[in-house]
């Protein structure tokens, strides 16, 4: 069992794990090993379409919050939904996950029934796990929407720093996330959650007890990622402090958090794919493709065994800006085949077409 002040000076890269005979860095060598006893070489894939950018809500950070005037906003046709999920389940996949701002007209009362025929209807073309991203919704929603067929629910928790969290969330507090992430579980979804890291106002601390909440809250997803300031965004004014700033830490927060989640689903997300691009696209690496991947198949190596792919309309990608520079040019099927020799060149095997449940506790318990 890590506890709080080891998980501390991992984070810090002050400690090593004992691990004599390994080469390299054992926290990320340890996370690598407990994948794969999880997970073998599989990284799952998943189908991600962004349904709306309307947002009501106005998170510091996120640069389609409801501040945002000089964005263009859109929300996904049926016929176009229907569309993207059908060219999922034609390039082998059996999960889709629909994500959206918090848009009045899908998580208010006459929207939620709106989402609910959609989820159906996804479901007859093919797709086998409908995955929801939606943000906190009004009413009965939620039940409705597991009735409708939704088997997963992700919700991020952000900060586990109560003050932060209501310092970043205008008008919500970290008690009532948690709540709605309780809810979920209550209701029988499989529950992904998970935080930024690398925010102002953040310490190594508060990322330490992220971590354990993740653990304490027994996810079986959970989305790690950079913040990436974004100018519109109020937050992109204010500096990060030094501790929290480093590229590397994302790394070990995805390792540590392997070691005390065995059993998650962790993406290697899109956020971090972006930072390591515009990273090197600035350090003068111009030619780079977007096909790279190198921060993903990183982030593979320290735990991670999921990606996601983009499979919204090309037409609206640009405005579904959360962060500057997210990659829009590859189409799902070109992506898909990419990712799958990028991965295969790095020893492991993406399973597109697996439903990619989470694992149940008892499976991992050692
Ligand atoms: N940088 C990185 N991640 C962001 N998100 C929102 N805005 C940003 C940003 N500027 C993340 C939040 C949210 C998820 C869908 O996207 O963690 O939960």
């Amino acid at each position: 069992v890590i506890e709080k002040r080891e998980l501390v000076s991992l984070l810090r890269g002050a400690t090593n794990l004992q691990a004599a005979d390994c080469v390299g860095d054992a926290l990320f060598l340890r996370a690598a090993n407990t994948r794969s006893r999880a997970y073998g070489d599989a990284i799952y894939l998943r189908a991600l379409i962004e349904l709306s950018n309307f947002c009501r809500r106005r998170c510091a950070y996120c640069g389609i919050g409801a501040f945002n005037r000089d964005l263009g906003r859109y929300r996904i046709q049926e016929a176009a939904l229907l569309a993207a999920s059908k060219e999922a389940a034609a390039c082998g996949y059996r999960t889709v996950v629909l994500q959206a701002g918090e848009d009045p007209e899908l998580v208010g009362k006459a929207g939620s029934r709106l989402v609910a025929s959609w989820i159906r209807r996804i479901k007859e073309t093919g797709i086998a796990r409908v995955t929801l991203s939606l943000g906190a919704p009004d009413g009965d929603a939620l039940s409705r929407w597991r009735d409708a067929g939704a088997d997963r629910y992700l919700m991020r928790f952000e900060t586990s720093n109560p003050a932060l969290y209501g310092a970043l969330h205008p008008g919500d507090s970290l008690r009532a996330r948690l709540r709605d992430i309780e809810r979920l579980q209550t209701l029988g979804y499989e529950v992904g959650s998970g935080m930024l890291v690398g925010l102002p106002g953040q310490r190594i601390e508060d990322v330490a007890n992220d971590v354990l909440l993740c653990r304490d809250l027994d996810l079986d997803m959970i989305g790690i990622g950079p913040y990436l300031p974004h100018p519109a965004a109020p937050l992109s004014s204010k500096s990060v402090p030094k501790e929290v700033s480093g590229s590397e830490l994302i790394y070990r927060v995805i390792a540590a958090t392997r070691l005390l989640c065995p059993r998650a689903n962790i993406p290697a997300t899109t956020a971090l794919e972006t930072r390591d691009r515009t990273a090197a696209s600035s350090s003068g690496d111009r030619a780079r493709p977007s096909v790279d991947a190198a921060g993903q198949l990183r982030a593979l190596r320290c735990g991670a065994n999921v990606i996601m792919i983009n499979f919204s309309p090309q037409s609206v990608r640009r405005l579904y800006a959360l962060y500057p520079n997210k990659a829009t040019d590859l189409a799902g099927s070109e992506a898909t085949i990419a990712l799958e020799n990028r991965t295969a060149a790095a020893g492991y095997r993406a399973a597109v077409d697996h439903v990619g449940d989470a694992l149940r506790p008892q499976v991992d318990a050692r």
